[in-house]
């Protein structure tokens, strides 16, 4: 068996709803965190006594779900290009009846919610286009609380990240400028974790 294939098989879900919430990405091929990273996500909010949670690109509220397992109270501030993914988000989230965490939804580019809000953030989550990452991982490095940290998923961008197979330069390139970009700020413990497609831990000293 898949070392991959192992870990996911693994995974309790939390409730029956994270399931139909699978379902329905699959039947759209619309892609979502994995729950080994949904499980990360849990974690790293329940370190925080006051969790303030901004996700970058929150589709439908899958990873806001996994991040609401972990928090009984704090803040939930979702971005999405799309009304219904951030209306799905609030369906899903009051399933699990998480959805009083949720104290902002943008909706449009995720980058503009940065001059809409004051707030800085304990975990900012990234998952948007990989072209964005570096602009997001610009702002996100100036708008962390102490002890904050960023979640980038996606590090590895499905191989092309180690392996160029020539296609999608400008998000690979956007992806690597990243890292470079995290491992300069001498504020930063940087981690890379080998699940799903990868996924960058910055954390504040
Ligand atoms: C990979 S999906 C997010 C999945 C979600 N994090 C989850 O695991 O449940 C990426 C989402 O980001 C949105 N998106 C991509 N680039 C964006 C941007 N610059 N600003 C806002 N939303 C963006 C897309 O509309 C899409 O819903």
């Amino acid at each position: 068996m898949e070392k991959q294939q192992f870990l996911e098989d693994q995974v309790k879900l939390p409730s029956p709803v994270f399931k139909e919430v699978q379902d329905y990405a699959n039947s759209r091929d619309f892609p979502i965190i994995s729950d080994q990273v949904g499980q990360q996500l849990q974690i790293f909010a329940s370190f925080y006594q006051y969790p303030m949670v901004l996700e970058l690109g929150s589709g439908f509220g899958y990873s806001a779900m996994w991040f609401a397992q972990g928090m009984s109270d704090g803040e939930l501030h979702l971005c999405d290009f799309s009304t219904e993914n951030i209306h799905l988000a609030y369906d899903y989230l009051d399933e699990i009846d998480k959805s009083d965490l949720i104290h902002s939804s943008h909706i449009g580019n995720a980058l503009d919610y940065f001059n809409e809000t004051d707030k800085n953030f304990d975990i900012i989550f990234i998952d948007i286009d990989k072209l964005y990452y570096l602009d997001a991982i610009k702002i996100a490095s100036q708008r962390l609380n102490p002890n904050g940290m960023i979640i980038m998923d996606n590090l590895f961008f499905g191989g092309r990240v180690y392996l160029d197979d020539g296609k999608k330069k400008r998000g690979r390139e956007s992806i690597l400028d990243s890292i470079e970009f995290l491992k300069k700020d001498p504020r930063f413990f940087i981690s890379m974790i080998d699940i799903a497609d990868g996924l960058l831990l910055a954390k504040l000293k």
